[in-house]
């Protein structure tokens, strides 16, 4: 298959073929007699289920431990370089359950310094947005006394000798080569890697004994990840395990949501009168006429309405594909659908508004001060 897709770190673009990626990237998908593992220890998660976490690196050998009784950390973070959209909380309601499931403490990195050297930012702009993304964050109920908040410019103290012992382990050749740098790179994206492993190694040294770590995120994040692990075993951590999502669809019925198309993104402090404009305007799988359409049909597998239920709106499944046999028989039209996601996000978004603003004292609780916890 051609690939004119791209997934890097930095650039998401195309249409992404997930099986590809996976075997282009190495990872392992996650099968039925893994989730059945997995539900062992809690119902797992609908995003599990509906393969929206996809693929993973280690998790076995990380459960096993974990049955032994040896407790793993869960690490995730964000770069902090515009407002949270749905596509930004996707992965972190994931986190969520995990920690719930598993009762973890939790790091969350805050990279501003990444997009300070990747993108036409300020420090002072990158900061600003660490603290607002971190409502966001907050807001969705991770556990004060087990989730710490790590902002890179701050805490840099505490990763900075993981860091450089990471960065004595990576050649510039390797760095060329997993992330397509040239001469032409400002020499902070060179080195940006580390930090970004840096908080897999942090729970041994916490915990004084090597401690296993999970991170659940997009599947963009795996070259990163890659390097992390390599580096793992030469500086006596073990390998931190990935648990790896697919991006989030835009509204526009592309495969990523994304900043560059305001009109197809949710933001989370979006107006019930703006989720309505944006959604109305959505691409979805409908004919052209609603004759046509109650004629022929549907197709939910293009729509990016049906997606958004898919991906986050509509849990159950039982109902889920009521609305899309309704849809391919022509039973339901795009407009009621519109109007029930529109409806559901709003619900969805003046909950998440409401702990938001709660979150602006709690987040204080959640300030990485170095290794007490
Ligand atoms: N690089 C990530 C981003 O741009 C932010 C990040 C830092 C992250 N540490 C992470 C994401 C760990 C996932 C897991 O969004």
């Amino acid at each position: 298959m051609a690939e004119e897709f791209k997934v890097t770190p930095w650039e998401v673009t195309g249409d992404i073929d997930y099986n590809v990626l996976m075997k282009k990237f190495g990872t392992t998908p996650i099968d039925d007699a893994l989730i059945d593992r997995i539900s062992k220890y809690g119902t797992p998660h609908p995003m599990l289920r509906r393969g929206i976490f996809y693929t993973h690196r280690d998790l076995g050998a990380l459960l096993d431990d974990y049955d032994k009784g040896n407790q793993f950390y869960i690490y995730t973070g964000r770069g902090p370089s515009g407002n949270t959209h749905l596509g930004h909380i996707m992965p972190w309601i994931f986190n969520k359950w995990m920690q719930d499931t598993f009762k973890c403490k939790m790091l969350f990195q805050m990279t501003d310094d990444e997009k300070f050297l990747f993108k036409d930012l300020t420090l002072h702009d990158t900061r600003n947005m660490a603290y607002e993304n971190a409502l966001d964050f907050v807001a969705l109920g991770f556990d004060p006394d087990n989730t710490k908040i790590i902002v890179d410019t701050e805490n840099i103290k505490t990763l900075y000798p993981l860091a450089l012992r990471v960065a004595k382990k990576v050649t510039f050749s390797t760095a060329k080569a997993v992330f397509g740098f040239d001469g032409e790179s400002n020499i902070g994206r060179i080195f940006f890697t580390t930090l970004e492993s840096a908080p897999a190694f942090l729970p041994s040294e916490i915990e004084g004994k090597p401690t296993r770590v999970i991170v659940p995120c997009g599947i963009d994040q795996d070259p990163h990840f890659r390097v992390t692990r390599d580096v793992a075993p030469g500086m006596g951590y073990p390998k931190p395990t990935m648990l790896y999502c697919k991006m989030c669809p835009g509204l526009n019925g592309g495969d990523k949501m994304s900043s560059s198309e305001e009109n197809a993104t949710i933001y989370t402090t979006d107006t019930p009168k703006q989720v309505k404009k944006k959604v109305g305007r959505a691409f979805t799988g409908g004919c052209v006429s609603i004759e046509e359409q109650r004629e022929k049909g549907g197709n939910p597998e293009i729509c990016a309405v049906f997606k958004y239920n898919y991906y986050l709106f509509e849990h159950d499944d039982a109902k889920l594909n009521e609305m899309a046999d309704k849809c391919r028989r022509g039973e339901i039209l795009c407009g009621e659908c519109k109007v029930a996601l529109t409806q559901k996000i709003n619900v969805f978004l003046e909950a998440h508004q409401a702990k938001r603003e709660e979150a602006k004292e709690i987040v204080k609780q959640m300030t990485f001060e170095g290794f007490k916890w």
